[in-house]
């Protein structure tokens, strides 16, 4: 036995102690999975042990070693090329040549990928958890502000009047997704590769759903070769992060285009400032937050260009497509949390907000519907509408000229027999027309008042199925640490 191991840890020597063993080493990048690493080793130990693969005293041994080597942290690991070598060859170092007994049917090719999946889900918690809080934070400027009327943009030319309220939420929905799909994810990142082996499974008759409760894992990934080759769960993760980076990014870019306007002004927290230009208050953290959608495709484009292409079964490339999903989960997670923060203290000036929600003519559909609903056919409304709005435009005549005009000119009979002046006022006021687009997700106050109360029960349901998932896990790191405690 002694020699067997001894042997191992020469020949690892011979292969990588040259001038490459920094670039094969990803002992660094491991930091983010040494507890993970530490998880998996117990699980597997406990396992082989419930199996009469390992004996009780060997068992202990390497458990207490775990324990010591997971207080001393990673920094204190021996050299090695990977964190899984590093912690076995601590644990040999303390045990001795039996330590390496836990080592028996498994592959780092298969601990890897476990511990990946083991670290991941807690990081797309964290992120579900930040798209809760934005959604929030979305919520609250919803209510409100369900009726501060706003300015509503199509080609960042004035449309339509709408509120903030409105606005808000149509980010809301739209995160709402991002949570979908981030807890679709989660659900394919949860799956166990332990047991595996190299790719091949193994002559010891392991028990492959004991490890994947011990560590939490809701299923076990069934074929071996697929368990410890796939990496698609981490091309799903960043492509569901990349996804929610670029909400993210329209969010930031209609607040900066906001506050550049005076309808909002984004607090002193999330300003900054020039080193140049005493005067100046900068909505950097914005900026910033769209630009993280660069960072969450360059982990869309690193990790899908680094396992295009690769062969069945283990790749030495798995190493480096791994970093691209914590850099990615990383940065989009925090984004997520400046947006929610930079979004519920920003001020609303409702009255900037209410001059320019009908500039430009905002109100024109609304007059065009109500021809419609008058018996003009739409898109002679449209005309009649679209001509008066371009003699106003250019002759500076008053809208309402402007309109008679262009009935008498489009039109059987005049304005007036279409439309009485109340109603022709109702739909040339910004509020009036908010009001009376009260078809279903619209901005209207009952539109509103509906949607919010949907938003609600969504709100409740999704942190339901997080704190679920959430609960998985800390249910089986104690039943872990539990079974565990029956041994050292
Ligand atoms: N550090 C490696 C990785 O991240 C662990 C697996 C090494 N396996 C191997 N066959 N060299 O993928």
């Amino acid at each position: 036995m002694d020699e067997s191991n001894a042997d191992s840890v020469v020949r690892r020597d011979r292969f990588s102690g040259g001038p490459a063993r920094g670039f094969l080493s990803s002992l660094d990048a491991d930091e983010r999975i040494f507890e993970a690493d530490l998880a998996v080793d117990r699980a597997h130990v406990v396992m082989l042990t419930e199996r009469g693969i390992v004996d009780d005293e060997t068992a202990e041994s390497i458990l207490d070693a775990l324990e010591v080597i997971e207080a001393a942290g990673h920094d204190a690991l021996p050299a090695g090329e990977d964190v899984h070598e590093a912690i076995e060859t601590a644990v040999v170092e303390r045990v001795g040549a039996d330590g390496g007994r836990m080592h028996t049917a498994r592959s780092r090719n298969d601990e890897v990928a476990t511990c990946i999946r083991f670290r991941l889900r807690e990081d797309v918690l964290d992120a579900l958890e930040a798209t809760l809080v934005l959604r929030e934070s979305l919520r609250t400027v919803a209510s409100d502000h369900a009726e501060t009327l706003a300015p509503g943009y199509t080609h960042l030319q004035p449309a339509q009047p709408t509120t903030v309220g409105h606005w808000a939420l149509s980010y809301e929905r739209a995160v709402a997704r991002d949570t979908a799909r981030l807890l679709d994810a989660y659900d394919r990142v949860d799956a166990s590769p332990l047991g595996a082996a190299a790719f091949a499974g193994t002559t010891f008759d392991v028990d492959r759903r004991r490890t994947a409760e011990l560590l939490g894992f809701s299923t076990v990934l069934e074929n071996a070769m697929d368990a410890a080759s796939s990496r698609d769960f981490l091309l799903e993760t960043t492509g569901a992060l990349s996804t929610l980076a670029t909400t993210l990014s329209g969010l930031a870019e209609d607040l900066l285009v906001f506050a550049n306007r005076g309808f909002v002004e984004i607090a002193d927290d999330y300003a900054s400032t020039s080193s140049i230009m005493p005067q100046k208050k900068n909505p950097d953290t914005l900026e910033l937050v769209r630009a993280v959608a660069g960072d969450a495709a360059a982990g869309v484009t690193g990790s899908t260009t680094t396992l295009k292409g690769l062969p069945r079964a283990y790749n030495r490339d798995l190493q480096r497509a791994t970093p691209h999903v914590w850099r990615t989960v990383d940065a989009v997670t925090e984004a997520t949390g400046v947006a929610a923060g930079a979004v519920v203290t920003a001020e609303w000036n409702a009255e900037t907000l209410a001059g320019a929600a009908d500039e430009g003519f905002s109100t024109a559909t609304g007059v065009a519907d109500l021809l419609a609903q008058r018996g003009v056919p739409f898109r002679t409304a449209h005309e009649v509408v679209a001509q008066a709005a371009t003699d106003a435009d250019a002759g500076g005549t008053p809208i309402r000229e402007a309109l008679a005009d262009a009935a008498s000119a489009h039109l059987e009979d005049s304005l007036d027999s279409y439309v009485e002046a109340e109603a022709l006022d109702a739909a040339l006021d910004a509020e009036a027309s908010v009001a009376s687009r009260d078809s279903a997700g619209g901005p209207a106050p009952v539109a509103m008042a509906e949607q919010l109360e949907a938003v609600g029960e969504s709100l409740a349901a999704d942190r339901e199925a997080i704190a679920d998932r959430a609960g998985l896990l800390e249910a089986a790191d104690e039943l872990r640490m539990e079974v565990v405690s029956t041994y050292v």
